[in-house]
């Protein structure tokens, strides 16, 4: 029987020694961790998008300098280093030259016990975070903090509408309170919405025992709404998010975790300008400032206490399928 999430298509392969080039570093990966996307990928979801074959799996990793080639003088052996998600995006607003260029993706991923990387597609990684720390990094905090901060501009007296437990979803939280945001949470269970109080929301809401949430969110903000939210869920929850927004809201369009398609409201939209924007991983300067902001705040990732090894890259997939993890499922390599 075909296996419905393409998993049949992971192999595990050996692979010739890697060596630095002009310009290149050897990164020995430690560890990486696993975002909804490679779900995707590993079925060939992005069609015409993503590499055609033989792709290395995963965006997110972290590791150690082992070798420098010619020209390189930002880093040495022994450097502790992240992986940027898109390496040909250094700063800016997104550029088309570097659609498609995700590792994972476009290009091949980090699903390895050695990587070649361009010196300029890594930032440091400090020395408070541990690899699997800086591995739960480079798509789903990149992309939370793209959203909440970089696009959003979410400052103190905003009012933030964060959707589940899953590893955008927690980031993006942590980067509304770091910012002084009021954060209203939406989950599936009572165990989850407390580990979303516990990181610091204030206003909680099952949209399992509540469908119309959206409602429900607007009246906990005592009738006035969201000055921004952080959409995860797609097809099934933007109705609702477009319910609980303040005029003039934001929305961060990132995840489709119920679908693609939406039909939407156009009028409410126009009338109450809304401002819907996508929102990716960012540029190389965009993840070194969540690094530095995340570090001079003393703000760890949620990592999921199951963790897998390399050889396990299956099983880890399925139980993040599975959607019962909160934040990061992470992956031990070295
Ligand atoms: N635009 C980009 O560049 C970009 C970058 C990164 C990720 N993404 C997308 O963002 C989405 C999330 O990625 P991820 O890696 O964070 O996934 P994840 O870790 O698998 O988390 C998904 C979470 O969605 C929540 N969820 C499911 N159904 C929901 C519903 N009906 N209403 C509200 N929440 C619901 C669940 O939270 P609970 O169990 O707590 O309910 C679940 O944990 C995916 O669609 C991914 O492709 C996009």
């Amino acid at each position: 029987m075909v296996d419905p999430m393409g998993l049949e298509n992971l192999h595990i392969v050996d692979l010739p020694e890697p060596q630095a080039g002009p310009g290149e570093v050897v990164v020995a990966m430690k560890a990486a961790s696993l975002n909804f996307r490679d779900l995707l990928a590993v079925k060939g979801g992005y069609g015409s998008m993503q590499k055609q074959e033989k792709l290395i799996p995963l965006s997110d990793g972290a590791g150690e300098v082992i070798a420098v080639g010619p020209g390189v003088s930002a880093w040495k052996a022994g450097d502790r280093v992240l992986g940027c998600f898109f390496p040909d995006w250094q700063a800016g607003p997104l550029r088309r030259e570097a659609v498609g260029t995700d590792l994972g993706g476009g290009y091949d991923g980090v699903a390895v016990e050695k990587r070649v990387f361009r010196s300029d597609a890594l930032v440091p990684l400090p020395d408070d975070l541990s690899f699997v720390e800086g591995a739960a990094l480079p798509c789903a905090a990149a992309t939370a903090w793209n959203a909440v901060i970089e696009k959003g501009g979410v400052g103190p007296g905003d009012r933030v509408l964060i959707q589940g437990t899953g590893g955008v979803s927690l980031f993006a939280l942590q980067f509304a309170k770091m910012a002084g945001a009021e954060v209203f949470a939406i989950s599936s269970s009572a165990e989850k919405l407390a580990l979303m109080q516990a990181q610091g929301a204030q206003h909680l809401v099952n949209y399992k025992d509540e469908p119309e949430w959206g409602k429900a969110v607007m009246k906990l903000s005592r009738g006035r709404g969201m000055t921004h939210a952080i959409e995860i869920g797609g097809a099934e929850t933007l109705k609702q998010t477009m319910r609980s927004m303040a005029p003039g809201g934001f929305i961060a369009m990132i995840g489709m975790v119920t679908g693609p398609k939406a039909e939407m409201n156009l009028p409410i939209i126009a009338m109450q300008e809304f401002k819907l924007e996508g929102a990716t991983a960012g540029s190389r300067l965009s993840l070194q400032r969540l690094v530095d902001a995340m570090a001079a705040n003393g703000v760890k990732p949620v990592i999921e206490d199951k963790r897998f090894g390399l050889d396990d890259l299956k099983a880890g997939l399925e139980y993040l399928a599975r959607g019962e993890h909160v934040g990061k499922v992470c992956i031990d390599i070295g």
